[in-house]
């Protein structure tokens, strides 16, 4: 709630399904995925490895690797328009222009044959832009801390570093002042000082355009800092979402407390950590009922049903059978 409350979302994504086709038919990754992000608000979508981060975000733009790539069911919805249902044309508008996207490997955003001066262009080809172009691109490469923009302006991708490429990506997805960043590990390629610079920078560039973030992470120590709500995905679902501050002072879900659990402190001396045990599971084994129940340390009986998500607080929700209201079905014990 808090400021967002009467706000108008500008993001809504209501139970959202990706599928991928394979040899064994279609095989469904995440499962009814809804959340909603608001004008300026940053939100961070964690959890670990394999988890539908990725497919989630691809598919805000209709970008899942085509073919096999595909939405079963669901909206999305950009300020109350159903991206899924967009022309190619409406939907190339928005790519680039009203959402800015940085993708997890540079490599996929920026062609390895064009210089790059020529990407930074292109999305002015398709975008109505008041300034200079040129101006513009030169300016963004000072803010993402390129120092010597000649260079970066005729040099090809192969012949710039990771975090070069990381840099240039983000004014690409900058220049016609997004009102939604998608940024999908913006960091995970760059060593740490790279990284804080750029999460600086898109701090920074949240606060002076007023720009919504999805930021994707493995890194709960990046969403506590940068983020207003943060939603924890595992095995294609989301399991527990709410307000940052609330979610780091009442973790709730096992999931959620294991990845915490498993983050580097420097405060505890030692540095020591407790990953969770066991991995994620593929899409073709994911378990009925609860999906973390097989790594859960309080899996009890209720588990091998499906957990809804409970309320849990102003904003807060959890999809654990341990928080489930008194009276609904699996907290009363049924079987069903
Ligand atoms: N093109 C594809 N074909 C089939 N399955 C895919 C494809 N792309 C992704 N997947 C599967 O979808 C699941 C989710 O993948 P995704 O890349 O979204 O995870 P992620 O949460 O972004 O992980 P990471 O943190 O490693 O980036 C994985 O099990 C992955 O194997
Ligand atoms: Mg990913």
């Amino acid at each position: 709630m808090g400021m967002h409350g009467t706000s108008q979302p500008l993001l809504e994504v209501e139970d959202l399904s990706i599928g991928f086709a394979g040899d064994q038919g279609v095989i469904a990754i995440t499962d009814k995925v809804s959340f909603k992000i608001h004008p300026g608000e940053a939100y961070g979508l964690v959890g670990e490895s394999g988890c539908g981060k990725s497919v989630t975000c691809l598919s805000l733009l209709k970008l899942l690797p085509v073919p096999g790539g595909r939405v079963l069911s669901g909206r999305i919805l950009f300020r109350g328009r159903d991206i899924l249902k967009m022309t190619q044309e409406e939907l190339r508008s928005l790519r680039g222009g009203e959402i800015g996207m940085i993708f997890q490997e540079p490599g996929a955003a920026l062609n390895p044959l064009w210089p790059i001066r020529r990407q930074l262009l292109e999305p002015f080809q398709y975008h109505a832009y008041e300034g200079d172009p040129q101006q513009r691109i030169r300016s963004l490469l000072d803010r993402v801390g390129i120092a010597d923009p000649d260079r970066v302006l005729s040099a090809y991708p192969h012949q710039l570093s990771g975090g070069m490429l990381q840099r240039v990506m983000i004014a690409m997805a900058l220049c016609l002042n997004p009102s939604l960043l998608i940024a999908d590990e913006p960091t995970t390629a760059l060593d740490v000082t790279v990284q804080a610079q750029i999460m600086e920078l898109i701090e920074d560039l949240r606060r002076e355009f007023q720009a919504a973030v999805l930021m994707v992470t493995h890194n709960l120590n990046l969403v506590a800092q940068y983020a207003d709500r943060v939603g924890v995905m595992y095995a294609g679902r989301l399991v527990e979402e709410g307000p940052v501050d609330d979610f780091l002072r009442n973790t709730l879900h096992p999931y959620s407390q294991g990845l915490l659990a498993a983050l580097p402190r420097l405060d505890a001396g030692s540095g020591l950590m407790h990953p969770i045990p066991g991995q994620v599971p593929r899409p073709a084994d994911y378990l009925s009922g609860c999906r973390f129940r097989d790594r859960c340390p309080h899996a009890f009986e209720p588990c091998g049903q499906k957990p809804d998500l409970f309320p849990a607080g102003e904003g807060h929700t959890v999809a654990c059978f341990l928080h489930a209201p008194a009276g609904a079905p699996a907290a009363a014990g049924a079987t069903a």
